[in-house]
This record gives C-alpha cells, sequence and structure tokens, in this order.
C-alpha cells in the first residue's frame, strides 16, 4: 500500500467511527424533539438531513477552519463540524435551544461556542427592492456576533436551514455582511443541500 493510500484507508477508518458517534448524536436529537416538540420554543425548530449535512461538511475539509450554524436549534450540525475538526459556533434565538444544544455537545465531547441571540448582524440593512423580506426568522432581536467576539465575515463556513421563502434574505445577508470567499450551505427540504458563495463576483457571460 502506498503512503496516500494508507492515510486514505485511516481516514476512511476515522469517519466510520465519526459516524457510528453522529447515529447516536442524531437518535439523541430525535428523542429531545419527540419529548418537546409542543413546546412553544420550539416552533420554529425543524432538523435538517443531518446525513446529508454531514456528507457535504467532509467535502469542505480543508477548505476553511471556522464554522457557524445559522439558527442552531438542538445544534447537531454545529456539534458534528466540531467533532471533525472545525473551530464551531452556533447562534440561536431561543434560550432553551441553545441550552439543550449546550447539553447535547457536552455529551458528545463537542467544543462549539453556542450562544444565544440573532444570526442576523446589527448592520445588516434589508433591502426590500432586492426581495429581502424576513417571514419567519426573528428580524428584532440583538444580534450575538458581539457575545461571539467575531463578526460574520470571520467564518469560512456558514450553515443554515431557511424556510423557502428566505432563501434570498439569507444569500443576501451573507453577500453583503459574509466574507468574500465564506461559503454558505443551505438545506431545503425539498431541494436538500446547496452551497454558494455569495460574496464571490458572479462571472460574467461570454
Ligand atoms: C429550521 S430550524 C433549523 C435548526 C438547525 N439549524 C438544523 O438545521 O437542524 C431554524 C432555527 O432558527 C432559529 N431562529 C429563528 N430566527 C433566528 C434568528 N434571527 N437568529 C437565530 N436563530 C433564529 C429558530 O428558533 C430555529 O431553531
Amino acid at each position: 500500500m502506498t503512503r496516500n493510500a494508507q492515510q486514505d484507508a485511516d481516514e476512511d477508518s476515522d469517519d466510520v467511527e465519526l459516524l457510528a458517534e453522529f447515529r447516536l448524536l442524531w437518535r439523541d436529537a430525535a428523542a429531545i424533539w419527540d419529548e418537546h416538540e409542543n413546546e412553544p420554543a420550539f416552533e420554529g425548530y425543524v432538523g435538517s438531513d443531518f446525513f446529508a449535512a454531514w456528507t457535504i461538511l467532509k467535502s469542505l475539509r480543508g477548505r476553511g477552519s471556522t464554522f457557524l450554524e445559522w439558527g442552531s436549534g438542538l445544534g447537531v450540525v454545529a456539534i458534528m463540524a466540531s467533532r471533525m475538526g472545525f473551530e464551531s459556533a452556533g447562534i440561536e434565538i431561543e434560550p432553551e435551544l441553545v441550552e439543550l444544544a449546550q447539553t447535547l455537545a457536552k455529551r458528545y465531547s463537542a467544543d462549539v461556542d453556542f450562544v444565544c441571540g440573532s444570526f442576523v448582524p446589527e448592520e445588516f440593512e434589508p433591502d426590500a427592492a432586492m426581495g429581502d423580506e424576513f417571514f419567519r426568522t426573528d428580524s428584532d432581536s440583538a444580534s450575538a456576533y458581539a457575545e461571539l467576539d467575531r463578526e460574520l465575515s470571520d467564518f469560512d463556513i456558514v450553515y443554515a436551514y431557511p424556510w423557502p421563502d428566505e432563501q434570498g434574505l439569507f444569500n443576501s445577508i451573507m453577500r453583503r455582511c459574509g466574507g468574500r470567499r465564506s461559503v454558505l450551505i443551505r438545506y431545503d427540504n425539498r431541494e436538500g443541500i446547496s452551497m454558494r458563495q455569495p460574496g464571490m463576483p458572479k462571472r460574467s457571460k461570454r
């Protein structure tokens, strides 16, 4: 076996172990949902397709080191990112969800900075002409970046599960306040996972 093939084999076996751990994490998150789904804090919460999130995170290894989950809910994706070696954070508006995410992170030995507040940066001004409309995302609460001691532009990878009508809004936030090379991963329950760099200028057509 060549050295590279050996490295690949080692990485594969690490991933097998991680995936086994993540399946337990997903099971725990599902149990929390079953227990709390009717509580007001869970009104805006729906979990992503965590297997799809894991697959895309694997493809992003080496493309950045800092990860942020917007509206982190139970924090499952941010926890996976931490266990995969990213420097990970999550911003969630519901204090109860932040506490549950912190408990899960501890259980899975994940070092995630979960903070309570809004992922919408203070400097973001919605532009109605560009279709920047808030539907279910909280637009009134204080931004949480100061508590993280970071700006949105400090994060290489941002993960979000927007409501269908808010996909353009999420792109706008990233385009105007995110890092130029930062990646936005979006989950949509009909279209699945997509990835884009909203800060990069579009290539002109020839
Ligand atoms: C669709 S859930 C996604 C949960 C998790 N990210 C996932 O993909 O499994 C959206 C989450 O965003 C939270 N939320 C809504 N507005 C927010 C805001 N302005 N800032 C932070 N979190 C917000 C909701 O409470 C909810 O937990």
